[in-house]
Formats: C-alpha cells, sequence, structure tokens
C-alpha cells in the first residue's frame, strides 16, 4: 500500500511513524507513506497557502492551486491518476473501523489535511473523492487525524499484526467490544481472575467471553448494541443480565 499525505506541518508525523508498528510495517515495506510539504506548492515569493475568505469573516481559507498541483505531481510521480484523495475535515463522514477496513483494501491514496478556518470550495467539489473525520470535535487541523485513521488502517494490513496479536477479535471488528482480559498474577491486592478462565474448559471461556461482550457493549454503547447481530436469546438473556447487575 503507498499512503501519500499532503500537509502543511509534515514534521508533525515524524514522532507517530517513527515507532512501533507503522515503523515496523514501513520497513516490511507492506506500506509506503510519503509526506510532502504543501508549502513547496505556494504561491509566489511568500510560497502562500491561505487567503481571505470571500464575502468576508474570520480566519483563513486554503486556496486551490497548491492543493490541485500537489495532487496533479503525487499523482504523476505515482502513476496513478485514479488515486483517491481523501480529504481530512470535521466535516466528513465519521471513521469507524468499517471504513478503515475499506480503506485497508486499496493500493494508494492521498490524504489532504485541512487547516484554518477551511478550504476552498473547489477543492472539495472537484479534487477530493471522499472526506473523513475522526469523530465529532474540532481539531487544529488534520494531522492528528491523518495518523488516527493511518493507525487505524495499516494494522490491518496482513502481515503487519503478529498471528498472536489478530485484529478479528478487537473491539468493533465483531461489531462489539472487546471482553475483558487479564494476565498474571492470578490475585492481586486480593482480586481474583475470574474462575472460568483458568478452568481451562475452552467452550466455557469461549461462552463467558460472548457474554461479557455482549453485557459491556449493552452497558457502554447502546448505539453499537443496537444494531449488533445478536440472536434474538441472546438479546433477551442479556438485556436481563445487565438489568440484574445494575440492580
Ligand atoms: Cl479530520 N480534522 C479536524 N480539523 N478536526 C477533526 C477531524 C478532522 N476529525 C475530527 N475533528
Amino acid at each position: 500500500m503507498r499512503i501519500d499525505i499532503v500537509s502543511l506541518f509534515p514534521n508533525m508525523f515524524s514522532g507517530p511513524f517513527d515507532e512501533s508498528i507503522i515503523k515496523r510495517a514501513m520497513e516490511r515495506d507492506i506500506v509506503n507513506i510519503v509526506i510532502h510539504n504543501l508549502r513547496e506548492w505556494g504561491l509566489g515569493k511568500h510560497k502562500m497557502v491561505d487567503d481571505y475568505p470571500f464575502g468576508g469573516g474570520v480566519g483563513m481559507v486554503m486556496k486551490p492551486e497548491p492543493l490541485f498541483e500537489a495532487v496533479e505531481s503525487i499523482k504523476d510521480q505515482s502513476n496513478n491518476p485514479a488515486a483517491p484523495v481523501i480529504l481530512l475535515t470535521p466535516q466528513g463522514r465519521v471513521v469507524s473501523q468499517g471504513v478503515a477496513a475499506d480503506l485497508a483494501q486499496l493500493k494508494h491514496f492521498i490524504l489532504i489535511c485541512g487547516h484554518y478556518e477551511g478550504i476552498d470550495e473547489r477543492v472539495r467539489e472537484h479534487l477530493t473523492t471522499d472526506e473523513i473525520s475522526i469523530g465529532d470535535y474540532v481539531l487544529t487541523g488534520g494531522e492528528l487525524a491523518a495518523m488516527v485513521v493511518i493507525d487505524a488502517v495499516v494494522r490491518q494490513l496482513p502481515g503487519v499484526l503478529g498471528s498472536d496479536e489478530s485484529v478479528s477479535d478487537d473491539s468493533h471488528a465483531t461489531g462489539l467490544l472487546e471482553y475483558p482480559q487479564y494476565t498474571r498474577p492470578q490475585t492481586y491486592h486480593g482480586w481474583e481472575v475470574p474462575q472460568v478462565l483458568i478452568s481451562g474448559n475452552h467452550a466455557q471461556i469461549a461462552k463467558w467471553r460472548r457474554e461479557q461482550s455482549i453485557l459491556r457493549t449493552y452497558l457502554r454503547r447502546p448505539d453499537i448494541f443496537e444494531k449488533a447481530d445478536l440472536s434474538p436469546e441472546e438479546r433477551k438473556v442479556i438485556a436481563k443480565k445487565a438489568v440484574s447487575r445494575v440492580d
């Protein structure tokens, strides 16, 4: 996979992408992340990338020319005129595990990090193919959001996680939150690990984990619980349990 990032603050990416799993994925050539400084395509002596809004108002607006030229240059250099161009903006559709999984299917995409009060609307209409957000709050720019999206996408690529760090049990991957996990010691400050987990009975363990996932989703994320793929029995039993537990 190739991911190009167009940003006014390219240095922001050096920390997160130089560590841990993303770094390993880059070293193994599973992903090639190419960061571009939008300023390079800025206009005139001052490399201008933003300007005052027509019609007045506070703040600056990102100019179209540097963004169109940056994307054109990336499409040329990667030999992929059809690469998806995704704008990071709080106005985009919110990224879920499903959206990240869809992005993980792509061979190549270009991310544009939005800034200032906004971006010239013609960029939205004629350059980008998609707009995404990471949640209903406002960040100072798209960079942190780009890092979040890339992390969520890259960890799903084959070969990035070890076989013992599977993505299939992750919170959200199953449409439910993940079940509680425990490790040694078996007793800590008098707090015990649930007996079933040390029973060695794998069927019982699987049943307990499934119930815990459902219960936790019901209690913490009723919005996800509503949409979860549960049998009518599971839905009833769990609803009862959750009520008796709250009581
Ligand atoms: Cl993608 N950008 C900005 N500026 N703020 C956000 C966001 C993106 N997603 C959530 N908040």
